[in-house]
Order: C-alpha cells, then structure tokens, then sequence
C-alpha cells in the first residue's frame, strides 16, 4: 500500500498567481481608472490610448468582442490555482538519491525533506522521475532521512540572493556566506539556471580585457567577453596564476568559483594567491571536494548566477571556475546515481549536455560582459581526455600550461606554442600581432633546434634563424616569466613586446 499523503492547504501569499494575460488586463484596467480620474493628464491620456483602450464606446465594445473579459480571465486564473497542496512521502534512499511518491513537481523544483521529528529540513532538488516516484538529489547529508518523511516542494527552482554586498565574501555552493562576516543584505534574486543571452544580441569581443600578466596579455591577449580554458595537470600553477590575474586584472570585479578543491588548498588560494587586495573586489564561491556532488554541481550555477548579475549591472566581470573537470565529474556522479548510462569514460550524456550550458552563459551580454576562465584538468597531459575535448570545442582559446616548462621553476608555466586565443586578432594592433607572431616564430625555431644546441652540434652560423633565435631567447624569457608579486600593465607588456626580438633585416 503507497502511504496516504497528507493534505495541506497552499499558501495563498505566493507572488503574481496571474497569467500574464490577466497582468495586461489588470495593467490595462488600472490605466482606464486613471483616464477617468479628475486630475487625468495629457500624458495618461497617451498611455491608454498606447494601451489599446480608447475613449470611444463603439471601440471599446470592439474590443470586448475580441478579447475576453477580466472576469473571465480572472476565472480562469483561480481554477489553475491548487487550493490544496499534496506532500510527498519518502519511500526509498539508494546511494545518493532518495525516493518519494510525489509530490507533483517538475525537474529542477527545490523541495524540503522534513525530518520525522519536526525538528529540522533537508533541502533536495527534484533530478528525475522512476515510474511513479520522483526522485530527489539532497543538497545535504541524508544521515538522518527515514522512510515516511514527508517531502514539500516550494514549486520553484533554486535561486541565490545577489547583491553588491558580495563583494569581498566567501560563499559556500549554495550562496550562503561562510566567512563570519555577518549576513548579506540580498538587493535581488537570480535563477541558478539562466539562458545564455541572444546569440545576435550579444556584443562583439572587441576590446582587450588586461589580466596584467604579460604572457597572457601579449601573446594571448584576452578580449572582454571572450572565454578560455587553462589546461593543466595537478600542481602546474593553475590556482597561482588564477590568483595573480585576480589581483591585476582590468576587470570590475571577480567572481571566482572553486569546485572539488581540498579545504587547505581554499585557504591558501584565499590568503596566499589572492590576498587582501585581490578579495576586495571578488566573490568567492567554494564547494571543496566533501561536499555532495550536487553542491559542488551547483556552486558553478551560483557562480555564474552571480557574474551574470553583475553583468546585468552593466558590470565587465571576471568569472573564474577552478575546475571545470571537478564540476563535469559532480554531474557523472549524479547521473550514475540516478541511472543513466556511462558513455565516454564513464562520463555520461547529461555531462556534455551540461558543460556548453553552463560555459555559453558567459560571454558579452546586451551591457556589461562575463570573461570566462575555465580550468581544465589534463592528467597526464591527455588533451584528448573526452571534458579538455568537449571544453575546448566551446571556448574561444586555450592556454596550457606546461610540467616540463614548470619543473625548470619557469613560471608561469605557460606553453605558448600550444595556445591560443581566437580572438586576439581583432582585439590589439598591427604591430603587437607582428611582435607576438614573431615571438612564436622565435620559439618555434628554438623548440626545433634545442636538442642539437644542448649536445653541442650546433655551431653559429649554421642557420641565421636559430642563431637569431638564440640571441633573443633570455630577453624572451625574460619577458614571459613573471613573478607572482609583479604587476604589468597592459600598456607596458605592448611596449616591451614591440622591442622584442626584432628580425636581422629589421634592425
Ligand atoms: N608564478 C609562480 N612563481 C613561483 N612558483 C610558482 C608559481 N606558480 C606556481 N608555483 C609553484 O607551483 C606550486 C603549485 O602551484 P598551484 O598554483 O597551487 O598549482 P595548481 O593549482 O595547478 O595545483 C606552488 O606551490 C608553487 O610552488
Ligand atoms: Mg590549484
């Protein structure tokens, strides 16, 4: 026998019960009451008449005849309100995912599980249906979940409170403050599942968006809007580089999301990495590698509900998300949990439906821009692991970073021969495209002939490009590596690039 649900009654107080068309209706109302008020002004007088309704009564018999009355809409909005509400019951917990028969939901609504003894509730996401029962993702331990709980479903997806007073807080997954600093005045509510904006009504990637790090900004120049991987194995200097950029950026403000990371790997980013300066103007939203897969799942959401506020503000934001590999396994782990079949090494289909919906929402909007970091784990440096290759399909460029290059205690460890950024030809001039192709060129022919120059065959005057090579290479290196306390700004990096390492025929 199913358990009996309970029957409660629905709160009445929730927002708009109106269909839009009864919000016209009402909005058109109000407007004709103003008409007809004594003190009606020219300027009401235009605005009913934009509304449709005008003075004339033929018209307004028109009018009715087409379109039904308030009444009517009225009617028909109270019978699509539940006078009741019908609570679920917990029938069965497998692994990650509890099960319940009802309530009548839809996928992505947030319920509570209210524990037995009335004293406390667990948040869960509704992730799926099985036959008759819905199943439920906690965004919490389910230690104390038993069967007969009852599950109440808020009708609403999750939203994270906004607001400028984020910057400089730490948040947990969820957007709930985790530093001590007190509570966080929220000025607005933002979906954690937001469309991307207009493909045609985004802004083009035409302005550089200076990280302050000369590697990057001269021989990957970012573009504000544009968004990018950093690919790299463990301990290559991701977190430092991500940090450094935090600090010296161009940007507004930095929204930065930590998935999976260890607890003391969090501190550290916090106080070594980023530092005072760096906080001031950032949000962090950390999801470290304990939490349930869903947090770590939805701490990406809420940090890119929160850049995409900002962006709306008209705000040019920094979105950084370490990792993004972390964030695909969460959404594995519940996938696997919920039955779906592994595809590509176990990852499965919900993961590569997941990654461009999340990655999309950053970019140029219509006012204000979400530039996009992305890290990306690359064990073993298999690039064409199925996230690096799903990942890197989707972003406009990629920086890798390098162990071989790093183990020379080279850092940045950036591997500039194997990145790229697609949009840096439209974002700098002539002469630092020239100067930063004739980097390359340099490098290239370094790579090529490093191996004769370290045994010793190579003799000067063999080849004129290595030994131009050669003779530029510590000024190069000088220029790409950097120390993490130093700062360049965007018009220095141009400056000395431009000197770089000009060709013979050039000089
Ligand atoms: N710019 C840098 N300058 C000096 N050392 C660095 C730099 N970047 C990284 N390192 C060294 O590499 C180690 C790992 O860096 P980290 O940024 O934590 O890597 P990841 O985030 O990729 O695991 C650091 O502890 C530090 O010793
Ligand atoms: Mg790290």
């Amino acid at each position: 026998m199913p358990p009996k649900n309970k029957v409660v009654r629905k709160n009445r107080k929730s927002k708009s019960v109106y269909t839009p068309a009864t919000e016209e209706a009402i909005a058109n109302l109000e407007a004709q009451e103003n008409l007809n008020a004594p003190e009606n002004s020219d300027a009401q007088e235009d605005l009913t008449e934009e509304a449709g309704l005008l003075v004339d009564p033929e018209k307004n018999l028109e009018l009715e005849k087409n379109e039904p009355n308030l009444f009517q809409l009225f009617a028909t909005d109270l019978l699509q309100i539940p006078l009741v509400k019908v609570n679920g019951k917990i029938v069965q917990v497998v692994g990650l995912v509890a099960e319940s028969q009802g309530p009548d939901v839809k996928i992505g609504d947030l319920c509570h599980i209210c524990f037995r003894d009335g004293s406390h509730e667990l948040n869960a996401e509704v992730v799926g249906f099985r036959e008759d029962r819905v199943l439920l993702m906690p965004l919490g331990a389910l230690q104390e979940v038993g069967p007969g709980c009852d599950v109440v479903s808020t009708n609403r997806p999750l939203s994270v409170p906004v607001g400028n007073a984020l910057l400089g807080r730490v948040l947990d997954g969820l957007g709930n403050p985790i530093d001590d600093k007190g509570p966080i005045e929220a000025e607005d509510f933002y979906p954690l599942y937001a469309t991307p904006p207009h493909p045609l009504r985004r802004k083009m990637v035409d302005t550089p968006l200076s990280v302050g790090v000369r590697v990057v900004d001269g021989m990957l120049t970012l573009g504000k809007g544009q968004r990018i991987g950093i690919f790299a194995g463990s301990g290559v200097g991701k977190s430092t580089l991500l940090g450094m950029m935090a600090r010296y950026t161009t940007a507004d403000i930095n929204v930065i999301s930590l998935v999976g990371e260890r607890g003391r790997e969090v501190r550290e980013f916090i106080e070594r990495d980023l530092g005072e300066e760096g906080l001031k103007r950032s949000v962090l939203v950390i999801a470290t590698s304990d939490q349930p897969a869903l947090i770590r799942l939805k701490s990406a959401m809420t940090a890119t509900a929160i850049a995409e506020y900002f962006r709306d503000q008209g705000k040019d934001v920094l979105l950084m998300m370490d990792t993004v590999t972390r964030v695909a396994r969460a959404q594995r782990e519940i996938g696997l949990a919920i039955g779906e079949p592994p595809a590509t090494r176990g990852y499965t289909p919900s993961v590569f439906e997941m990654l461009p919906r999340l990655l999309e929402r950053a970019g140029a909007g219509e006012t204000g821009s979400i530039t996009g970091i992305y890290t990306v784990l690359v064990d073993g440096d298999d690039m064409n692991e199925p996230v690096a290759d799903t990942v890197r399909g989707i972003l406009d460029g990629h920086i890798v970073l390098s162990r071989r290059i790093a183990a020379r205690n080279f850092y940045p460890a950036v591997s500039v021969l194997d990145s790229v950024s697609r949009v840096m030809p439209a974002l700098v001039s002539r002469e630092h495209l020239d100067a930063a192709g004739r980097v390359r060129d340099l490098l290239a022919t370094y790579a090529e002939a490093e191996d004769l120059v370290n045994i010793g065959a190579y003799k000067a005057g063999a080849n004129i490009k290595v030994d131009w090579a050669l003779e530029h290479l510590e000024e190069v290196r000088g220029f790409l590596s950097q120390r993490v306390e130093d700062h360049t700004t965007f018009e220095d990096t141009d400056k000395r690039l431009l000197e770089l390492a000009p060709y013979p025929e050039s000089k």
